[in-house]
């Protein structure tokens, strides 16, 4: 596909997986709104419909529960071809939604939806009703996540980490105890993709029996602080949070709000949380099993996202340079969701090996913040290849760039509007 050819198509995904202000991430395989695809898709459509992105961070509010909590998936309608759907979630709420939240990609996006916007007026508008919202949204995190303030947050579930079979959760989800009682069920994911390209069963009946456990606890976050049987810190969050924090402050100060006391204060304790998650041998962040307390020592892409959280300290982040390198010796694109050189690399299964175009962004950016904008380059170069060579797909075999997934999806074709319209240096977000 040609640039302009492949821009025309971009944004053809986005109005075909548009159900009315929200956007779902593919037809069939994901056909509600989920969190952090609705802020990178939004993000694409700012590229061409102002109000339509504003409208999908909105919308995407709609399911935000009393406490704060803003939840993965919000069940606008119903439909069939998904599981787990709300009767399983058990949520009665209107519109239903998830029990369990996603990276808090938000406040970032809104700031810079806000700094790029033609229209001002609206941007302003909007950031100002969504400001609110996403600060109870980050006070929910402080006060049900993190208790005790250790500057991490505990994160109950993998698919709260956005990276929901990566090899950093096989120990800590091996633990998880099958429900002998788990309610029967059939997975629908495996009618739409190859089943090669997906989670496991065994991961599958662990996913389910978590549901069931929150379902016990009446989703009491405190309770399940204490007796939820999967608990980590996952990079994804911690630095997404971070950086939505840094976002937040500069929102706050903007628009007026008067909070940027109380969000320093949360900053100071992740900068730290985060920056002790660094293993000096290995030259990278690790994930942490929150029931052991150890480090999770398998090298994924999340590994690399201090640089886009702004915790890394410059001689952390030319080591975090060097180890890029490294992979980037073992596959033909950057960068795989998984160390290359780790036996558990699977570079066709899902979070386990394939290159995802939203991580990417994120690493992008933070290397550029830091001053490598050649390596930078080079993932931005090599994410904009993969989508010309195979299209819109959810996720990209490393080594061949076959697309893998789903395919016709919005977040990949959100990063290409972005990226591929912005060559300047101010353009990375
Ligand atoms: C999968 C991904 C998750 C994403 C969702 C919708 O569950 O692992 O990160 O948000 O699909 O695209």
């Amino acid at each position: 596909m040609q640039t302009q050819e492949s821009l025309e198509e971009a944004r053809r995904v986005l109005r075909a997986n548009d159900r009315g202000g929200f956007t779902i991430p593919t037809a069939g395989l994901y056909p509600f709104q989920w969190l952090w695809d609705a802020g990178f898709t939004a993000l694409g459509w700012m590229r061409f419909d102002e109000p339509r992105a504003w409208a999908e961070l909105e919308t995407l509010f709609l399911g935000q529960w009393e406490n704060g909590m803003l939840p993965h998936i919000v069940f606008h309608r119903p439909e069939e071809t998904y599981f787990p759907g709300p009767e399983r979630w058990g949520v009665t709420r209107t519109p239903p939604t998830s029990a369990i939240t996603q990276p808090p990609v938000v406040a970032t996006f809104v700031r810079s939806m806000l700094e790029q916007a033609q229209d001002q007026a609206l941007a302003e508008a909007k950031a100002r009703s969504l400001y609110p919202r996403i600060l109870a949204y980050h006070r929910w995190f402080k006060r049900e996540r993190d208790p005790e303030n250790t500057g991490l947050v505990t994160v109950l579930h993998p698919w709260e980490t956005g990276a929901d079979n990566s090899p950093a959760w096989d120990e800590a989800l091996a633990r998880v105890e099958v429900d002998p009682a788990l309610p029967p069920y059939t997975r629908r994911d495996t009618a739409h993709v190859d089943p090669s390209q997906r989670p496991r069963q065994a991961e599958y009946d662990r996913f389910l029996t978590l549901l069931e456990v929150y379902k016990r606890a009446g989703f009491d976050q405190l309770r399940l602080l204490r007796e939820c049987p999967f608990r980590v810190a996952s990079l994804l969050i911690d630095c997404v949070l971070h950086r939505a924090n840094r976002d937040l402050l500069w929102l706050s100060e903007r628009l007026g709000f008067g909070h940027e006391a109380e969000i320093a204060g949360w900053l100071k304790a992740s900068q730290r949380g985060i920056e002790g998650l660094w293993d000096e041998e290995a030259g990278l962040y690790f994930n942490r099993d929150l029931v052991t307390g150890e480090p999770i020592r398998v090298g994924v892409s999340a590994s690399f996202l201090p640089l886009y959280a702004g915790t890394a300290s410059p001689e952390r982040a030319r080591r975090l340079l060097d180890t890029l390198e490294g992979w980037a010796q073992r596959v033909r694109y950057l960068v795989p969701s998984t160390d290359p050189h780790s036996p558990r690399f699977e570079p066709q299964r899902y979070w386990r090996g394939p290159v995802w175009a939203v991580v990417n962004y994120l690493i992008a950016l933070g290397l550029a913040e830091y001053g490598y904008p050649e390596a930078a380059l080079r993932i931005r170069r090599d994410t904009l290849e993969l989508v010309q060579k195979s299209g819109f797909s959810e996720y990209f075999h490393p080594l061949t760039g076959a697309g893998l997934g789903g395919s016709s999806f919005s977040w990949t074709a959100a990063i290409y509007l972005v990226w591929s319209q912005s060559p300047s240096a101010s353009g990375w977000v």
